[in-house]
């Protein structure tokens, strides 16, 4: 929405949501997400056809566009838990619309939906109204976390879906104040839907592909980043989301191609949906492995060793940190009983304390009484890389962030523990380098 507002003056853009909190960071000086480029965004508009409000029915109101941008985690109770999406807050919108709108309306999916879901809103809208009538469209969001601002000036494509041609038509106006028509693209509504979802599963099939050959590799004494590079030039495969990692994370990929599997298997589709989770199985197996491969190394034991954990998010560039490898790396290794320092350049320590804790909850939802004491004692979160290492038996990369491809490891390896372990969950440090500095070096899908 703020590129929106950026790129058309003239268009008065409205930000509601129902949290107070969320809506003062939006108007503060301290944006609720870091994502380069954004706070120039922001400022560039805001109070000037960019507003932030809590007011979500005068926003209704006042609109004729109206895009429905909650999100749609995966389901954690009842039928389909732990793969469907809950679709609950894009309902509640449908209805708040609905009571809302008087007169025309174009409303646009931005959330991930399932496929099928813009009919379900259109009856909702339709049938809970106020007399307001309404045109529905899909609009999937293609933006990745840390290159949003530059996806978001320069996409790949726009995609549309939606049966009313006038709709479809006002919506890419907007669009094509800045984007080349012909990267504009216009599909039925259920394409859009299901296009989203397979754009997302392809991604990480890519990755999940680079990682299962990364486990090979580690075998025969390939390196997974020459079979890379050798297989990414051939240009029908191509070079992106090929890099083997400790596993993807992020909001997005894990729930969408869980969400292609129910879909699947509510379509009677059983073989269709077993092929999609195995991107999710091999996801799971290869954080699984990272760990294991920790506490192998480390003569089978890491129980009161410290071990410096360099990076938290998800990815570089964001202090987003859902579903982040991280997260499980170090449940795994405190399971262990390891000691954990643990920096990144942007989580804050309570976000690092909160996922921590959700790994050690029992069926009350609360935290035991052991995993309390485990975070309590055996978990530091500190201010910089050289504070992670200083005295640990080992560190972790599990984030690219690019400062650690700078560091000086002269000094960290001085100030660490003999051997002196490094994992690198990324393949962001120089192996040889590391190596000739007294490091025993680890890496993904390195021989
Ligand atoms: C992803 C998609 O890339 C976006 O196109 C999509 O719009 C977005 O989900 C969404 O649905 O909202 P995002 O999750 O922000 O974007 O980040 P990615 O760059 O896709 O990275 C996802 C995970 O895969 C990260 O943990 C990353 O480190 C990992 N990854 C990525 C690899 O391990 N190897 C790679 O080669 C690429």
């Amino acid at each position: 929405m703020a590129m929106i507002a950026k790129q058309c003056p003239d268009i008065e853009v409205s930000v509601v949501d129902i949290n107070a909190d969320r809506i003062a960071a939006w108007n503060s000086d301290r944006l609720p997400v870091y994502e380069p480029g954004l706070d120039e965004t922001v400022r560039q508009s805001r109070d000037r056809n960019l507003f932030f409000s809590t007011d979500v029915n005068e926003a209704i109101r006042r609109s004729t566009i109206i895009f429905i941008s909650v999100n749609t985690p995966t389901k954690t109770f009842g039928v389909g838990a732990g793969r469907a999406a809950n679709l609950e807050f894009v309902e509640k919108c449908a209805r708040q619309i609905a009571a809302a709108s008087i007169g025309p309306k174009i409303v646009v999916e931005k959330s991930t939906l399932p496929v099928r879901t813009a009919a379900a809103v259109k009856r909702i809208l339709d049938t809970s109204g106020n007399g307001g009538s309404f045109a529905v469209l899909s609009n999937p969001e293609f933006l990745a976390e840390g290159t949003a601002i530059r996806d978001l000036l320069a996409p790949d494509r726009i995609l549309i879906g939606g049966e009313e041609t006038e709709a479809v038509q006002r919506l890419a106006t907007i669009y094509g104040r800045w984007v080349p028509e012909e990267r504009i693209l216009t599909t039925n509504l259920w394409s859009s839907e299901l296009s989203k979802l397979t754009a997302n599963a392809f991604l990480a099939q890519r990755v999940s592909s680079m990682n299962a050959i990364s486990v090979l590799c580690e075998a025969t004494e390939a390196d997974v980043d020459e079979v890379s590079q050798a297989v990414g030039t051939d240009s029908r495969i191509g070079s992106k989301f090929l890099k083997a990692s400790v596993g993807f994370g992020g909001s997005c990929f894990q729930k969408d191609v869980l969400n292609l599997v129910y879909l699947c298997e509510h379509f009677g589709l059983p073989e269709v949906a077993a092929y999609w989770e195995q991107v999710v199985t091999m996801n799971n197996f290869q954080k699984r492995r990272f760990s294991k491969r920790i506490v192998e190394t480390m003569f089978n034991t890491v129980s009161d060793k410290q071990i410096g954990i360099w990076g938290f998010a998800f990815k570089k560039d964001t202090n987003d940190t859902r579903e982040s490898a991280a997260i499980y790396i170090c449940r795994d290794l405190l399971s262990e009983r390891a000691r954990l320092k643990i920096y990144d350049p942007q989580v804050s320590e309570q976000q690092i304390r909160e996922d921590l804790a959700a790994q050690f909850c029992g069926p009350d939802g609360k935290i035991t009484d052991t995993g309390q004491a485990l975070l309590d004692e055996n978990v530091e979160v500190v201010d910089s890389c050289a504070a992670a290492a200083e005295q640990s038996h080992a560190i972790a990369v599990l984030t690219e962030w690019d400062e650690f491809q700078t560091v000086n490891l002269d000094r960290i390896v001085a100030s660490m523990q003999r051997p002196a372990f490094l994992f690198d969950g990324r393949n962001v440090i120089n192996r040889d380098a590391a190596v000739e500095k007294g490091f025993e070096f680890h890496g993904i899908g390195k021989p």
